[in-house]
């Protein structure tokens, strides 16, 4: 009985520094308040992992390095459009909290950022567009197109990691 009680503090020991270990790293996401700068970041954030997902899971449709679906392809780029169109809905003011990489160009320059995400949203639509008519084979110019899109915001507009 003792011995299995010694086992058992040996294991949550073990285990206490697994759990340090994995939250240590130096990765930890910074904490945020429930302020509604805080919840603007946190959607928009979540916007852009969901639009990099999307446009990965196209390019390796693409690229055959996962199963190609055409209609799984045609979903994914009308759903990139929708979410185009949200671009500019989390970047309230005074928004830049910790873990945020936008710049405050975005709000000195707002109407060119609106600009740009305009060329997204069009860009997107064009990538659907592309794929209803012509299926992956016949998306890849729209597809880098969209692609492009992406940097020619982050280029003034986002931070460097
Ligand atoms: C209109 C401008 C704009 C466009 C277009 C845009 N982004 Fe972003 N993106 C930003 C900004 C600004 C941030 C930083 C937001 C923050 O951290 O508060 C960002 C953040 C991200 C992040 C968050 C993770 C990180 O820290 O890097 C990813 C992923 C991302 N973008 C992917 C994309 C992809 C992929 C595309 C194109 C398919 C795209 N974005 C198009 C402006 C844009």
């Amino acid at each position: 009985m003792q011995q299995l009680s010694r086992r058992l503090i040996t294991l949550a020991a073990v285990l206490a520094l697994f759990t340090v270990a994995a939250c240590g790293a130096g990765d930890r996401p910074p904490q945020l308040d429930d302020s509604p700068e805080a919840a603007a970041y946190t959607m928009r954030d979540g916007l852009m992992q969901v639009v990099a997902w999307k446009l990965t899971q196209m390019r390796a449709m693409a690229d055959g390095e996962i199963a190609a679906d055409n209609a799984v392809f045609v979903k994914y780029a009308e759903d990139l459009t929708a979410l185009a169109g949200m671009a500019t809905e989390g970047f309230i003011p005074d928004s830049i909290v910790p873990g945020s990489r936008a710049l405050p160009a975005i709000w000195q320059n707002w109407n060119d950022f609106e600009r740009l995400a305009a060329d997204f949203e069009s860009s997107a639509q064009a990538l659907a567009a592309a794929a209803r008519s012509g299926g992956i084979a016949g998306s890849d110019a729209a597809l880098r197109s969209f692609a492009q899109t992406c940097g020619n915001c982050h280029r003034g507009y986002r931070a460097p990691e």
